[in-house]
């Protein structure tokens, strides 16, 4: 039924017998990454040093997680400056009362043996977090139709949205492609609907890829042609949740203008390689164009990327994280390739966000609103929140030392990932 589950873990398109392209891929990696650390090693500052960051948690009244009528005051709270700190309630619901878990991240199912990644919550340093309140938001949400668009890290995302709210109203699965990539659901007592719209580079592309997810050629994006699957079922979205990232590292042809104009790491030898940076922002323009210039308004939050942690390797040479607790801030930092793709994107957010508030002083149309998303950084400090090896079912069951290829992108349901809805529910809080 996944067949796209391969390709997901293999968010750089690389044929993983093809050790030249490897090395080579690797080598511009560092190259690449080291140009940028140079450029824009003060313009990123994920792991603040603020010494005020060794709250004590005794000090911390535990509060129930249904904690409603509380908000986070949006003027003084970065929401996403904080820590993680202990929760004893754990999670919102379980592998047994959510039906919508993909096999892959089901790990309590799949025999991942700990549970401490459960109880832990975000909390900003400046204001409390509440809880996402399932009720409330479906009582907030009758009559309206959300949108997830990305790749597979939106579909992991919709599900735990889907999850916390199942403990209210069971989602109603009504629509799905072949490929379940692209899917929709109901919750009919509240008339709301919830779409996945798989678009993992935003703009129109040709991927070509066999059941294991290994490229049999490079990709061919059009970079000034936005993904018709998307920006067709815009109009009848009221909330849009969209975001970028990790495929735009891949192996690619670009094309604009209806005519090649370069390439990433292709081989095509004759054609200029552009680099993924300038295919990325050219890709993020032009969805946010279609955005401003859109007489329709929904509301529209930008996710950044999250990180992966794998450690010692990489996804295709047994790279693991069989961490248990989350870092602490300053005790990890951010890779190049991630610190790119964010600066990249909070750029072009910022440069939206400029012509939306420009934009909306001579406008019948009302501004649209635009909302960051910023999880890299509280994502980034939760190693232990994947998969692992427990994207496959009880993998140790015959042989307690089995090699098997572990997932350290997508996240664990229940798990972290369920955090990302409360900073959601803040966000549709504060721009209702
Ligand atoms: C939920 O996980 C437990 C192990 O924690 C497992 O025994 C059970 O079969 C799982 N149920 C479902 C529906 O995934
Ligand atoms: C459900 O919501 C849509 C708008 O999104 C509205 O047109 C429709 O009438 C609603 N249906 C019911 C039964 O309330
Ligand atoms: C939802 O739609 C129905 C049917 O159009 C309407 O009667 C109802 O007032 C709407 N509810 C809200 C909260 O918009
Ligand atoms: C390589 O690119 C050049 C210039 O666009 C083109 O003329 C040629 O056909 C390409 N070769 C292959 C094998 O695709
Ligand atoms: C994680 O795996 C590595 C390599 O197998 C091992 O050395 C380490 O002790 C493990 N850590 C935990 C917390 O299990």
């Amino acid at each position: 039924m996944m067949k796209g589950m391969r390709s997901d873990l293999n968010p750089f398109g690389v044929h993983k017998q093809n050790n030249h392209v490897l090395v080579k891929l690797v080598v511009s990696i560092l190259l690449v990454g080291l140009a940028f650390r140079l450029l824009l090693s003060d313009s990123i500052s994920l792991s603040s040093s603020s010494s005020s960051s060794s709250l004590v948690v005794s000090n911390h009244k535990a509060e129930s997680p249904e904690n409603n009528g509380q908000t986070a005051d949006d003027e003084k709270c970065d929401l996403f400056v904080g820590e993680w700190v202990p929760n004893p309630y754990g999670s919102a619901y379980t592998n047994e009362s959510c039906h919508v878990i993909e096999d892959h991240q089901n790990c309590m199912k799949n025999g991942r043996p700990d549970l401490d990644y459960l109880y832990w919550r975000w909390r900003p340093h400046d204001c409390e977090l509440p809880k996402f309140n399932p009720q409330k938001f479906l009582n907030l949400m009758r009559n309206k139709s959300w949108a997830f668009i990305g790749d597979s890290i939106s579909r992991n995302h919709v599900q735990s949205m889907l999850c916390i709210l199942s403990m209210v109203e069971p989602a109603v699965q009504v629509y799905h492609d072949e490929e379940f990539k692209n899917r929709i659901w109901k919750f009919p007592a509240h008339n709301f609907t919830v779409s996945v719209i798989w678009a993992p580079f935003l703009v129109k592309a040709d991927t070509f890829e066999d059941t294991n997810g290994v490229s049999s050629a490079e990709a061919q994006l059009y970079l000034d042609v936005l993904e018709s699957k998307w920006i067709d079922r815009y109009e009848s979205f009221d909330y849009v949740v969209t975001s970028g990232g990790k495929w735009f590292l891949r192996t690619a042809v670009y094309h604009e203008n209806g005519a090649v104009t370069g390439c990433h790491y292709c081989a095509n030898k004759s054609l200029k390689e552009l680099g993924f940076e300038y295919a990325y922002q050219k890709a993020l323009q032009v969805a946010f164009d279609f955005i401003l210039n859109s007489n329709h308004k929904p509301i529209v939050i930008f996710r950044t990327t999250t990180p992966d942690h794998f450690e010692n390797a990489e996804w295709y040479n047994g790279g693991y994280c069989n961490r248990t607790m989350p870092f602490k801030e300053g005790q990890i930092s951010l890779r190049d390739m991630d610190i790119i793709l964010r600066n990249i994107e909070l750029k072009e957010f910022q440069k939206a966000k400029a012509k939306a508030e420009a934009a909306s002083l001579g406008s019948n149309h009302g501004a649209t609103s635009l909302n960051l998303l910023d999880l890299t950084g509280l994502s980034l400090l939760r190693p232990d929140g994947h998969p692992g090896p427990y994207r496959h079912f009880q993998p140790f069951a015959k042989d307690r030392n089995a090699q098997v290829q572990n997932d350290c992108l997508h996240w664990c349901l229940p798990g972290p990932i369920d955090s990302w809805n409360d900073l959601v529910m803040q966000i549709v809080i504060n721009r209702r």
